[in-house]
C-alpha cells in the first residue's frame, strides 16, 4: 500500500501520511507522492483546498533516517527539493491536521500551511543540530519570524521540542482539540474553505505571503545548499548511525 493515500472529495484533496511502522518518517518515494498531489491540485480547478494529515498517534518522524544516510538528495530535483518547493509555492489553501510527534520537516511545512489544527497529544521538535544539520524549508527565516528569535533558538539550536499548547500559544497552531477529534474538524475547515470562491481565496493567499515569498525562495537555497552539505559532513554520520544504532551520538571529536 502507498505510504501516501490521496483522497478527493467536495473540492478537498486529503493527503494522509501512513506508514505508521516507522513513525510516519518520510521516504523519497513519500517526498514524490506529495509533491505530485501538491502540483496536481495546484492545476486542478476542482481541487480547491488541500489537508495534509497524519495518524492520530503520530503525524511523522521526520525525514527517513536510513535515507539521509543512504540516499541523500543529490540536486534541486530530488524528491525531499521537489516537495518543499511545491509546499512553499502551493497557491490554494493549505490545511494541516497534527497528532503526536511532528519532527523535523513535519513542524517545519506547517509554516507553509494557512490552517493548522493539533491534537492535546501534539508534540513539535526540530532536532536539526542535534543531528548535525540545519533548519529547511525555509525555517531559518519563517520559524523567527512567528515566535521571536530568542523562542526560535530554543527550538532549532537547542533542539528542544514544544507542545501543542506553546504551539498555539506562538501562532503555528490554530486551535488544540482531542486527538480523535482533529482529523474531523480539520476536514470540516477545508470543506468550509472549498466552499467559498477560488479566486478570491488564492489572490488573498498570494497578497499575504507576496512580501516575503522572493526572500523565503532565497533563504530556502542558501539553507539548501547547507543542508546537502552537512548532510555528508562527519557529524551527520555520527548521528545518523547512532539513531539506527539506538545509542548517544559522541560529537566530542567533531
Ligand atoms: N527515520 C527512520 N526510522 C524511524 C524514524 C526516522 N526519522 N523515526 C522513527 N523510526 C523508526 C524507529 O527506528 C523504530 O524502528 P524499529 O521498530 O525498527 O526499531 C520505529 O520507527 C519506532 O520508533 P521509536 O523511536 O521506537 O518510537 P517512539 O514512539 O519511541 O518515538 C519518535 C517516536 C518520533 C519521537 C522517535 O522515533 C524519534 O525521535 N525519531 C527520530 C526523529 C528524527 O530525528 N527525525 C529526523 C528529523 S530531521
Amino acid at each position: 500500500m502507498s505510504h501516501i493515500l490521496k483522497h478527493q472529495e467536495a473540492g478537498v484533496t486529503t493527503l494522509t501520511i501512513n506508514r505508521i511502522e516507522s513513525k510516519n518518517a518520510l521516504t523519497g518515494e513519500m517526498y514524490a507522492a506529495l509533491a505530485d498531489a501538491l502540483t496536481e491540485a495546484a492545476s486542478d480547478p476542482e481541487q480547491r483546498v488541500v489537508l495534509i494529515q497524519g495518524h492520530v498517534q503520530v503525524f511523522t518522524a521526520g525525514n527517513d533516517i536510513s535515507d539521509f544516510l543512504n540516499n541523500p538528495p543529490q540536486s534541486e530535483e530530488a524528491p525531499v527539493h521537489r516537495f518543499l518547493h511545491a509546499i512553499a509555492r502551493f497557491p490554494k489553501p493549505l490545511v494541516a491536521s497534527v497528532c503526536g510527534p511532528c519532527v523535523g520537516v513535519g513542524t517545519t511545512l506547517l509554516l507553509h500551511c494557512d490552517l493548522v489544527y493539533a491534537g492535546d497529544n501534539a508534540n513539535f521538535a526540530l532536532p536539526f543540530v542535534n543531528l548535525g544539520l540545519c533548519p529547511e524549508a525555509g525555517s531559518s527565516l519563517l520559524l523567527p519570524a512567528l515566535m521571536g528569535h530568542q523562542r526560535a533558538a530554543q527550538a532549532l539550536l537547542l533542539g528542544d521540542p514544544f507542545s501543542a499548547e506553546t504551539a498555539m500559544e506562538v501562532g503555528l497552531v490554530n486551535t488544540v482539540l482531542p486527538p480523535t477529534e482533529v482529523n474531523d474538524y480539520a476536514q470540516k475547515q477545508a470543506m468550509r474553505l472549498a466552499q467559498k470562491p477560488t479566486e478570491a481565496l488564492v489572490q488573498s493567499k498570494r497578497l499575504m505571503k507576496a512580501p516575503q515569498q522572493a526572500k523565503l525562495e532565497e533563504v530556502m537555497r542558501d539553507e539548501g545548499a547547507v543542508f546537502s552539505a552537512l548532510l555528508r559532513s562527519p557529524a551527520a554520520k555520527e548521528a545518523f548511525s547512532a539513531f539506527i544504532e539506538k545509542r548517544k551520538p559522541d560529537f566530542s571529536q567533531l
